[in-house]
């Protein structure tokens, strides 16, 4: 077997972050180098709490957590979503204290330290808003040349959002971090709502989940309920959109999936549109704003079952 690929998930857990860091975990093709941390789903205090939580349920705790931003790069931390994930980010079940401490270095200066360390073998996977991701570049100019690949969960390019009609979450609660991180010189995956609505797990697959007996499934299964509650009221889903496994999916299977490629901009006025991402027209669009930018792999269509047969089967090791 090839090495397995070095990544680091950048994530505001968060129920689907929960179920994305356990599935890559129990995937022998990853090697999980270290979790950042970041606001959005809810604190970054929780969810620093949560990713040392988390990792020591799963018996990974010498995998190191490195706190990130506390607030976006310019607006305000719009606040948790504790109406999508729980108060406490993990489906108000709970999850044991952590008897682990984040590193002393910053979530950025981890990135830049990891990824310089290793040139071109670091995959970023960033679940939750770019702020860390921003930071880091802005850090070390250097970065973007020495990163593997960003596959990252975010973003709508032809469709909807999911906080309103423009904007998906991640995207949504740090729109001007967002925009650096499109605009960064290295291959860029975008696995957002385009892609993330057509992966869907039933109830009836996460029954399966609830019927497995490792303490990830089991801790899964307590966070779950509440994060099914949420879709069947404002989406009248019979069970979950897969939005951060979808990420970890593609690493896994991107033959599974189907996608454009677009340079990428993010509205990061002051009205109806903030968050959005925009596709340009093509590589070489003729638009100033779009000109000379990345081309985005933008994932658009995944056969949803493939994929979802794959994450049950890893949860259940
Ligand atoms: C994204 O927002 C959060 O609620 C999820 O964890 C996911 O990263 C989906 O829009
Ligand atoms: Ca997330």
């Amino acid at each position: 077997m090839t090495e397995p690929r070095k990544i680091i998930i950048d994530t505001d857990p968060g129920v689907d972050d929960a179920m994305a860091i356990f599935y890559a975990l129990s995937s022998p093709e990853l090697d999980v180098v270290g979790l950042t941390t970041i606001f959005g789903n809810a604190t970054t205090e929780t969810t620093t709490y949560n990713a040392l939580a988390l990792l020591e349920l799963a018996g990974r705790s010498d995998i190191p957590v490195a706190r990130g931003a506390d607030r976006p790069l310019v607006a305000a931390y719009g606040g948790p979503v504790d109406f999508v994930h729980g108060a406490d980010g993990q489906g108000n079940a709970g999850i044991a204290a952590p008897t682990t401490s984040a590193a002393s270095e910053s979530a950025a200066e981890f990135i830049v330290r990891t990824v310089m360390a290793s040139p071109g073998e670091i995959t970023l996977v960033p679940v939750g808003p770019l702020t860390n991701i921003a930071l880091a570049m802005r850090l070390e100019s250097r970065l973007t040349e020495n990163v593997h690949e960003i596959v990252l969960m975010g973003g709508n390019g032809f469709c909807p959002g999911n906080v309103n009609p423009s904007a998906e979450a991640n995207i949504w609660h740090d729109p001007e971090a967002a925009d650096i991180v499109f605009g960064a010189a290295c291959p860029i995956t975008m696995a957002g709502l385009d892609v993330t609505h057509k992966v869907q797990m039933t109830n009836i697959d996460l029954a399966r989940i609830a019927a497995m007996t490792n303490p990830r499934a089991a801790h899964l299964a307590r966070i779950l309920p509440f994060y099914v509650a949420f879709h069947a009221k404002y989406d009248a889903l019979d069970g979950i959109y897969v939005h951060d496994s979808t990420a970890i999916s593609y690493l896994l299977a991107p033959d599974a999936f189907t996608w454009d490629e677009y340079a990428v901009r993010v509205d990061c006025g002051q009205s109806f549109g903030r968050g959005k991402t925009i596709p340009g027209e093509g590589v070489n669009v003729n638009e100033e704003a779009w000109a000379g930018r990345t081309a985005v792999r933008i994932l658009t269509g995944a056969d949803s079952r493939r994929l979802v047969e794959l994450e049950l089967s890893r949860l259940a090791e």
